[in-house]
């Protein structure tokens, strides 16, 4: 078994079904770049505390550049027989600078603290290209909110006409989960920066090597605390894994308002035709699949998530062959969210509202009920009454096929005395939306007040 990273102990090589199931470079070789870094910061631990001299370690360092550059370049790839990305790295070291030299590159690192390191830091590059795509999700959304000020809409709950709220309300209150997302991911690199390298394959290392000097050469923060826990834990992978999922069903929930805007009976969002497409039998047709895939694949992330917790569960320390499962999931995560949100920032950018058709429909379902009972209480009418009054008015204009706004004098006298004509003040959808000014309120300046938060929240993280 030529170029493995064990062997010796045994009589023969390992049966091809176990090489088949055992390998992993088909999907580890994405951390070949970060395996070369690590290399890079161990072979300057090893020649600081004298395990290499500056000859060797030069040698090391300039074959593990060659080696960077072939992998950037796509010449170098591992072999069928490599079992993983560190074997098949080492084994290329070995080609490139000999094996008196690459030989002792493995003291005092094993693939288990290798493999805990280069995972975290392949999640730190690929959390911060994230957060920029969500940016820029926030930023449509709030380009929108921007772009209609005073647009209105039919505030639904349990999916029925509630209160009329702002438009710019609502698309900036899908915006704050996403800013929240953000924030998560920053709380995340601080538990992420921790470095496992240096604690062996569960016990630590006696070859007095620098932790601290390889966390740092790492871009990460400190070294792990226990290399029992630095090796094994992958809490900071299900976390990543949660914060990925999380965002799936941010944007899922948005995803599935904008498919339903988009039909024809809602009427309230145009897609642009290059964020839409079509069907290969009815020439007409114009679909939301960017929403629907969104919404889609936030199964696929949960799946994610969830398949990495089971597989967390009930392992007892330390490293165990099915941590090498954490892999594929998160890859994925990371791959679905750098496709999903380019897409979808573009289709928010360029969502066309149709405001006139909101607004019409905003006060239908009696959507001002609640102001009339507000203003009675500004009247000292006990709210338990305001209630029985402004509900005993719906059902008077329900009975007469009407809208509250067109109650008659007569007609508001006979529900009850306390409705004077006065209350038609609040029987605008605007003079609604104006007057709800408690904080988080949709009142306009409140709404543009939230704005700015929300753009300082987005741009702190
Ligand atoms: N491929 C393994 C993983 O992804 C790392 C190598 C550890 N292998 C081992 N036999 N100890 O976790």
């Amino acid at each position: 078994n030529e170029g493995a990273l064990w062997g010796a102990r045994f009589a023969g090589g390992p049966s091809p079904e176990l090489a088949e199931l055992s390998r992993s470079t088909h999907f580890d070789w994405i951390l070949a770049p970060y395996d070369i870094a690590g290399s890079h910061a161990h072979a300057t631990a090893l020649e600081a505390a004298g395990y290499l001299e500056a000859d060797e370690a030069r040698i090391m360092h300039e074959g593990l550049d060659a080696l960077a550059a072939r992998i950037a370049d796509g010449t170098l790839l591992p072999d069928p027989g490599d079992e993983d990305v560190h074997g098949a790295l080492e084994k290329a070291l070995i080609a490139e600078v000999g094996a008196d030299v690459g030989g002792r590159l493995r003291a005092g690192r094993s693939r288990n603290d290798q493999i805990a390191t280069l995972v975290r830091m392949y999640l730190i590059d690929h959390a911060r290209i994230i957060a920029k795509h969500l940016l820029r999700v926030i930023d449509a959304l709030v380009a929108q909110a921007e772009a209609h000020p005073g647009a209105i809409l039919p505030g639904r709950t349990h999916l029925q006409h509630a209160q009329p709220v702002l438009l710019a309300h609502h698309l900036q209150a899908h915006a704050w989960p996403l800013v929240r997302e953000l924030e998560r991911l920053v709380d995340w690199r601080r538990r992420a920066g921790a470095s496992p390298y240096g604690g062996g394959a569960l016990a630590g290392s006696t070859l007095g090597l620098d932790p601290a000097l390889v966390a740092r050469e790492l871009g990460l923060d400190r070294p792990a605390e226990n290399s029992l826990d630095g090796t094994s834990a992958r809490d900071v992978v299900a976390e990543f894994a949660f914060i990925a999922a999380m965002t799936g069903i941010d944007l899922s929930r948005l995803s599935e308002e904008i498919i339903l805007w988009n039909t024809r009976e809602f009427g309230f969002v145009t897609l642009d035709d290059a964020y839409s497409t079509g069907s290969s039998i009815m020439p007409q047709k114009k679909n939301p699949d960017i929403a629907e895939l969104a919404r889609g694949k936030s199964g696929r992330l949960i799946g994610n998530l969830s398949g990495l917790l089971a597989t967390l569960k009930g392992l007892p320390l330390a490293y165990n062959r099915d941590l090498q499962e954490d892999k594929e999931p998160v890859f994925d995560s990371v791959q679905t969210l750098e496709v999903v949100l380019p897409a979808f920032a573009g289709m928010i950018a360029t969502l066309r509202f149709d405001t006139e058709r909101m607004a019409q429909l905003a006060p239908q379902g009696f959507s001002l009920a609640t102001d009339v009972a507000e203003w009675l209480v500004k009247r000292r009418v006990p709210f338990r009454d305001a209630h029985e009054i402004s509900g005993a008015l719906v059902r008077a204009c329900e009975e007469r096929g009407i809208g509250l706004e067109d109650a008659d004098d007569e007609l508001l006298r006979s529900v009850s005395e306390h409705l004077t004509v006065e209350v038609r003040d609040v029987l605008s959808i605007e003079g609604s939306v104006a007057s709800r000014t408690g904080v988080g309120g949709t009142a306009p300046e409140r709404v543009a007040e939230q704005r700015a938060e929300l753009v300082a929240r987005a741009q702190a993280a």
